[in-house]
């Protein structure tokens, strides 16, 4: 099979990472912190070593402040619900800022607190482009505006939104900037310090190249913030080390991290990465911008074909979205399984509020996502393929 769903999440993984799973499987898989025995010793020791590798790729200056999740949704979850979820904000109900490119992930949570009076909830739009407006996010601002979550690119268009514009803003207001960097991490340069990032979620299993059963939290020191008095740990429970206190011990990570940990997972997730440092991000996204950039440029004048979002290729990670005329993109996609082994991503991508905004609600468009590994011939491939459906 050809791959081109890589933003749902990578395949295949990078070299180096069903091996590490096998040796800390067959040598190392003991409960990390639970006891004082050696394999537990260094479960405990593989955690930390790969919170450091991910305070560097992301410039996070304290690694005990990075939590590890099972997912992306996890991670937004714990942020999200922590930050608003249940505390008791003296009465005050928060604004919060976000936009129509959000993933489920993101809108139905702060749906669901709007929907309960516990938030107040603004969806800013983006352009024809496919780009939220910084200045449309200042606009949005209210005195009782506490926090700003936006994706930094979005998962239907692949446009990656000027996030160090928006965090700048965010931190000249005194708010809090939470980024959901599913479709980035690994594959566009993130530095919380210059970004001005104080909550970043994100999968392991995307383009860090790791397995599924992983993702990352990260929660900054500004955290909580006046009105936002607590961050509240979403899953309660063992944390190993200090069992005595009635509840969640306040020692980062465990605070939030509470559960046996996926391991096994998490020492795939180090391969990934490894491979990503080794590579070079920017490596790596060039190769997936230059596959999108072929496909624009094969169809951008094809009347047969709508593409959505900007046709720059530079402002954009490795996802396009698009449309075949008299086709729905349910039967696009099958035609492709069956007829060409090729596997695409149809539909609706999880975030509705994209789709109505670019007027392609219900039936989504076509998406495809070249990742790390896909060739060239593989790509041709896929263009002829398209070329002969929309034929
Ligand atoms: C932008 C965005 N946010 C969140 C998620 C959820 O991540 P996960 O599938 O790891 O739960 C995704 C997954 O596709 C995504 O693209």
């Amino acid at each position: 099979m050809i791959y081109f769903d890589n933003a749902a999440t990578s395949f295949p993984k990078a070299p180096g990472v069903a091996d590490a799973i096998a040796r800390f499987i067959a040598e190392d898989a003991a409960n990390p912190g639970r006891a004082g025995h050696r394999m537990a010793v260094r479960a405990e020791e593989m955690l930390d070593a790969l919170r450091l590798k991910l305070a560097r790729l992301f410039n996070v200056s304290k690694h005990n402040r990075i939590i590890f999740t099972l997912n992306g949704t996890d991670a937004l979850n714990m942020g999200i619900k922590g930050l608003l979820g249940t505390s008791a904000n003296d009465g005050h109900v928060p604004h919060v800022i976000t936009t129509v490119l959000e993933h489920n992930s993101v809108s139905r949570p702060l749906q669901s607190l709007a929907d309960r009076g516990v938030i107040e909830l603004t969806r800013v739009e983006c352009d024809d482009d496919g780009f939220v407006t910084p200045a449309d996010i200042e606009a949005a601002i209210k005195p009782n505006t506490r926090l700003v979550i936006m994706t930094h690119a979005s998962n239907v268009l692949g446009t990656v939104q000027d996030i160090t514009a928006v965090g700048q803003l965010v931190r000249e207001r005194d708010l809090l900037f939470f980024v959901d960097a599913a479709q980035t991490a690994g594959v566009v340069p993130i530095d919380i310090q210059a970004m001005n990032i104080d909550v970043l979620a994100l999968p392991g299993h995307k383009s860090l190249l790791g397995p599924t059963g992983t993702g990352v939290l990260y929660v900054g020191e500004r955290c909580p913030r006046p009105h936002l008095d607590h961050f509240n740990p979403w899953r309660e429970g063992g944390t190993g080390g200090d069992s005595s206190t009635p509840t969640q011990p306040p020692i980062w990570p465990y605070y939030l991290e509470a559960g046996t940990p996926n391991t096994i997972g998490l020492a795939g997730l180090a391969a990934g990465v490894d491979y990503v440092i080794e590579q070079g991000i920017e490596n790596i996204c060039k190769h997936e911008q230059q596959m999108v950039a072929k496909i624009i440029d094969k169809f951008k004048n094809d009347e047969r074909f709508t593409l959505y979002g900007t046709h720059d290729a530079t402002k954009r990670v490795g996802t396009l979205s698009f449309n075949i005329a008299h086709y729905e993109p349910s039967d696009v996609g099958t035609i492709l399984d069956d007829s060409f082994d090729i596997a695409v991503r149809p539909g609706l991508h999880c975030a509705p509020y994209t789709h109505k905004q670019i007027g392609t609600f219900p039936a989504g468009s076509i998406r495809i996502s070249p990742g790390a590994f896909n060739t060239d011939e593989e790509l041709d491939q896929l263009i002829d393929a398209l070329d002969q459906i929309a034929g």
